[in-house]
């Protein structure tokens, strides 16, 4: 038998405000048309200025404990992957943790900016796999619109704030890739390539949180190449081949990159869950909110294989390979 760390509930949770791209035209020399065009997002949601990346991870969270119809007192930790926390410390997780009131386990963050949840899903199945915890709550949370720079056409029209989040809990399976739960994980960064992509603001330096900085056509080319590598190296550690994948639940930056992986991957679009359109680029909440989308409109079944992969800011990317 083989320990698996399977898949026991989805919540997501995005604002109330919803943001279209004609927003944009009223302040900046662009069009709902080029956005639509360039990127395939329509519209975003924004948090009110009262809301907290802990206070979006809070209702996916709760949300998630529901539908796997839990207790907070069932979860042995929490995982919460963001690049926007409310504080520079304590993490999110332990504020989730706290307006759960979850008195007991563990909580803690990962930073991998859009490959965030990639890394905490890694970093969970191993805590699972291992058997140092038995069930965790994992959670992609982000602001990304409180480090826009409102004057950048190139960035602030991509981007949107929201949560997804998941139960992992223990399972015992054969061994073999028909087992339900995390089959493979695969996590890279590059920091040389830091200068694509960074945040210009920090404790160590400025001392303010700063604002977001992309190249975004050379992440464009560097996505494509390393998101087709990591998903084929994923695929090929759980022994599976691109043929047999129900669903792909595709980091959500750009309907282009994505267009352009599935191609090389020879995977049709009508095999991909898309939330770009109504979401924008929520960083490390894309997947799981794309994920729990997925789930509550029927379209990921139980026993479905599904791939994710996303890249962000380091450069750091990756890939989870997954039975429902
Ligand atoms: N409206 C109108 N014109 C614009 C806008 C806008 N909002 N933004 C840029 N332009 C202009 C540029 O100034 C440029 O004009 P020029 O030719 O006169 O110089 C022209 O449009 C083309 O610009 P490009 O940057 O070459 O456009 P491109 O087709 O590459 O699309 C985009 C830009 C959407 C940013 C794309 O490159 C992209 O999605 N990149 C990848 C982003 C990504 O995946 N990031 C990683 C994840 S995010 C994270 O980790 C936080």
């Amino acid at each position: 038998m083989t320990r698996r760390a399977v898949i026991e509930g989805a919540g997501h949770y995005l604002p109330d405000r919803v943001v279209p791209n004609s927003y944009f035209e009223s302040f900046l020399n662009t069009s709902d048309e080029w956005i639509r065009a360039r990127s395939g997002i329509e519209r975003r949601h924004f948090a009110s200025s009262s809301q907290t990346t802990s206070d979006l991870a809070f209702y996916a969270a709760k949300e998630a404990i529901q539908n796997a119809r839990l207790n907070v007192d069932d979860i042995d930790g929490i995982v919460v992957a963001t690049s926007t926390p409310d504080l520079t410390f304590p993490s999110v997780a332990t504020m989730v943790q706290a307006k759960l009131e979850m008195k007991t386990g563990f909580g803690f963050d990962v930073q991998a900016v859009c490959a965030g949840f990639i890394f905490a899903v890694a970093n969970a199945n191993a805590l699972i796999v291992s058997g140092q915890a038995e069930r965790l709550l994992v959670v992609g949370s982000e602001t990304f619109s409180r480090i826009m720079d409102w004057n950048d056409r190139s960035t602030c029209v991509l981007f949107g704030d929201g949560a997804g989040a998941i139960i992992l809990a223990a399972d015992e399976g054969a061994g073999t890739s028909d087992d339900r739960g995390i089959l493979s994980t695969d996590i890279n960064s590059d920091g040389s390539l830091k200068d694509l992509l960074y945040v210009d603001g920090g404790v160590s330096t400025s001392g303010t949180s700063g604002k977001l900085r992309m190249q975004g056509n050379l992440i464009f080319r560097q996505a494509v190449e390393k998101l087709t590598a990591t998903t084929k190296q994923c695929l090929k550690k759980a022994g599976l081949k691109e043929r047999e994948i129900d669903w792909m639940v595709p980091h959500q930056a750009n309907l282009r990159i994505i267009n352009a992986v599935a191609n090389k991957m020879g995977i049709s679009m009508d095999k991909i869950v898309l939330t770009i359109q109504d979401h924008g680029n929520t960083s490390a909440a894309s997947i799981p909110l794309a994920l729990s989308k997925g789930i509550r409109e029927g379209k990921l079944k139980c026993g479905d294989l599904i791939v994710s992969e996303a890249i962000g800011g380091g450069l750091a990317w990756g890939s989870a390979v997954m039975r429902v």
